[in-house]
């Protein structure tokens, strides 16, 4: 039995797939997403919501800025219209990056501008190529309409193998659809510097599109890092997306985009859904404005960041040079039970992040809730006495 699983496994990754050890999507439970880890993943509805240090999702503690609230409570009048006024939220984005009004493709979250990407590059059996572990939804856009990935493991210091991604993209040319690149990464937070970047878009034929998902940009600090944006305005197959759910805090009302050439704006959007609100178009344009707001996430998010990391490396345990609001800490034991009795002591984290499932990944919440999340570590790990650290 174990034998035959391993022929049907060898053949689906192929001789190529095989050589390289990367990992396709089958067999089902391979990344981790389709085999709920109960009962440690409730529902909201399931436990005392507001009770829970949230530190599992990567998400704005504070949540809209006044200004933002001001903004979206004025957009109420125009809740029962179609047409409306809406702050010009697409060309204010334009604005933003330096692009044409027709370089935006707005989404429900940059969730949906990555499945938008997904569906429109993906059909026809095509692969994506990518990292193992990152973030999932394009992966599972892949699943679903039975396209393939081609998912490379992290080098030992955890970054993505850029020469590895683009072998493979060479190697596998006429059936990759789509190169995704997350910068920085999540889960592992750590930032692909703009030389790799532009190795990427110089190295792999030059009709792949590439998408490069830059929800974290805000937090980047390591000079090295560059957006990728200027390469929409060269022309380039690229498609950028980013998100209102980090820095502007509004996951729960679902804005984001993709920056793209106006042709593949026009392919993509055939598969959007048109559900960007009116209170969330106003909101997103008053988020551009709150400067102040934007650079107290920041600077308070890595004031934090640093404070919790420094503390955990002081008790001997190793974290990952993060470039986002979120780190990863090696437990040295497996994640999940830790996950249990942070849960029991009611702080959420991330969930696991198959192969690095001795890592646990840590948002960066308000100063209290990080004070509950260190005060639980202490009750729950050991302080330990001689090892490597890598600074956060
Ligand atoms: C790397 C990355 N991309 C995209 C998203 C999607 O965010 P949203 O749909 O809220 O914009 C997330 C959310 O955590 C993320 O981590």
């Amino acid at each position: 039995m174990q034998s035959r699983n391993s022929v049907t496994r060898r053949r689906f990754m192929g001789g190529a797939a095989a050589a390289l050890g990367y990992a396709g999507l089958r067999p089902t439970g391979l990344l981790g997403w389709d085999s709920p880890p109960r009962p440690l993943r409730l529902t909201p509805q399931e436990y005392d919501y507001d009770s829970f240090a949230k530190l599992s999702s990567n998400e704005n503690p504070y949540g809209p800025s006044e200004r933002m609230m001001e903004a979206m409570n004025g957009a109420w009048k125009y809740a029962n219209r179609y047409g409306y006024p809406d702050g010009d939220i697409q060309q204010k984005i334009a604005e933003h990056h330096g692009v044409e009004s027709e370089n935006i493709l707005l989404g429900a979250g940059s969730g949906e501008t990555l499945r938008v990407v997904a569906h429109t590059y993906l059909g026809h059996k095509k692969k994506v190529i990518g990292v193992r572990p990152t973030y999932l939804s394009v992966f599972g856009v892949a699943t679903g309409i039975d396209a393939d990935a081609i998912m490379l493991p992290l080098l030992d210091d955890y970054s993505q193998d850029i020469p590895a991604m683009i072998d493979a993209t060479k190697k596998n040319y006429r059936e990759v659809g789509l190169f995704y690149l997350c910068n920085p990464n999540n889960p592992t937070g750590m930032a692909v510097p703009a030389d790799d970047v532009r190795r990427v878009l110089d190295e792999i034929p030059e009709d792949i599109p590439v998408l490069i998902d830059e929800a974290y940009h805000h937090f980047v600090e390591d000079p090295a890092y560059e957006t990728a944006v200027p390469y929409v305005n060269e022309g380039r197959k690229v498609i950028v997306a980013r998100t209102f759910s980090k820095i502007y805090g509004m996951a729960g009302l679902r804005l984001g985009y993709g920056i793209a050439p106006p042709d593949m704006i026009s392919d993509m959007r055939t598969y959007t859904t048109g559900s960007v609100n009116a209170l969330v178009r106003w909101g997103g344009v008053a988020a551009l404005e709150d400067l102040e707001n934007e650079r107290f996430v920041r600077e308070t998010t890595l004031r934090l960041r640093k404070q919790t990391t420094e503390e955990l490396q002081a008790m001997g345990y190793e974290v990952l040079p993060s470039e986002t609001n979120f780190f990863m800490v090696n437990t040295g034991r497996p994640a999940a039970e830790v996950r249990a009795a942070f849960r029991e002591r009611g702080v959420l984290v991330g969930r696991d992040f198959p192969p690095m499932l001795d890592y646990l990944r840590v948002s960066v919440g308000t100063e209290e809730e990080m004070a509950r999340f260190m005060t639980a570590w202490k009750e729950i790990m050991p302080p330990r006495t001689a090892t490597t650290t890598t600074s956060g």
